[in-house]
Formats: structure tokens, C-alpha cells, sequence
């Protein structure tokens, strides 16, 4: 596959469409730092989120990976941040204001809302975190989180076991 197919716009439409693509592209190759990158090219271009890239853990920290967007914080402690809750709670975590959660870190400005979805690596141990930011507030719903676990499964499963 070169190009993203995409012939709805309804959101549980487009992760039903390019989740499949998602592991088609992942099945072909096996450097994961490619697999990582086309995984957010393919996030930001169906969605045109503000900003969507990986974190992977690094000891007590998280480290940024391949992203998409505005530049990022490099690293992040555990327990710190959206991220780093995401990772010490080992769930997905959905903020509909940044600007009233008390622990948000703002790499962008112009976030508004953020998803958060932790990576498993075999064992279930956490490997790395997913995550979304958006302009506008409420932006990510149960929705969001069903199709970006699904995605963050294939994605674990392929560049972190
Ligand atoms: N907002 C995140 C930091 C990462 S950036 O959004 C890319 C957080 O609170 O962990």
C-alpha cells in the first residue's frame, strides 16, 4: 500500500477503514521505526489531529518517538503528565480540556483536548504510549479509544515483542 484509501468521513468509519490499511503496512515491513512512523502518518492524515506520535519507555521515562506535529518534550517521568498517568495506570486516557486537567503537560499551545493509549509488550508490561492532541476541546470520545487500542495492539505487537 502507498496511499491511504478513505471513503467516509464518520469517525468510527475511518479507524473501521484504515486499521486494516494500518496492519497491512506493518506486515510488510519489519524496522520498527518505519512501522512506528507510516503509524502516525496514517493517524494524522486521516484524522488531522494537531499532533499524534509514540513515546516509548526508557527506564523511568518516556522518550519520544515518531510523531507528527508541532516539536514535543523529549522525555517524560512516569506519573507525570497524561502520558505519564497513562503509563502508570496502564490505561487509556481521555481529556476533554488540557487547560483544567492538573497535571497536563503542554508541549503545544494550542492543544485543547488529548488521548492517551498505552502499548503492551508481551507480558503485558507497558512499552510505549500512543498520543493525540487536538485544537479543540472534547475531541476524543470512547470511540477514540476503542479504535486507537485496536491500533496500539497491532502496532505493540509489531515493533515492541
Ligand atoms: N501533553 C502530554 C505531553 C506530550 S505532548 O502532548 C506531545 C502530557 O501531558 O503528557
Amino acid at each position: 500500500m502507498h496511499e491511504l484509501t478513505l471513503t467516509t468521513h464518520d469517525k468510527v468509519g475511518i479507524y473501521r477503514q484504515i486499521t486494516p490499511q494500518i496492519a497491512a503496512l506493518l506486515a510488510d515491513e519489519t524496522d520498527p521505526i518505519a512501522n512506528l512512523a507510516n503509524t502516525v502518518a496514517v493517524l494524522k492524515e486521516a484524522f488531522n489531529w494537531l499532533w499524534v506520535g509514540f513515546y516509548r519507555v526508557d527506564g523511568n521515562e518516556l522518550v519520544l518517538s515518531a510523531f507528527q506535529g508541532p516539536l514535543a518534550c523529549t522525555r517524560i517521568a512516569h506519573g507525570r503528565g497524561v502520558c505519564g498517568q497513562a503509563w502508570a495506570q496502564n490505561q487509556t486516557l481521555v481529556i476533554a480540556d488540557v487547560l483544567v486537567h492538573p497535571d497536563h503537560i503542554a508541549c503545544s499551545s494550542r492543544s485543547r483536548s488529548e488521548i492517551v493509549v498505552p502499548l503492551h509488550a508481551p507480558g503485558g508490561k507497558v512499552c510505549a504510549v500512543l498520543d493525540v492532541d487536538a485544537e479543540t476541546t472534547g475531541s476524543f470520545d470512547n470511540d477514540d479509544a476503542q479504535g486507537l487500542e485496536k491500533i496500539a495492539a497491532l502496532v505493540a505487537n509489531r515493533c515492541f515483542s
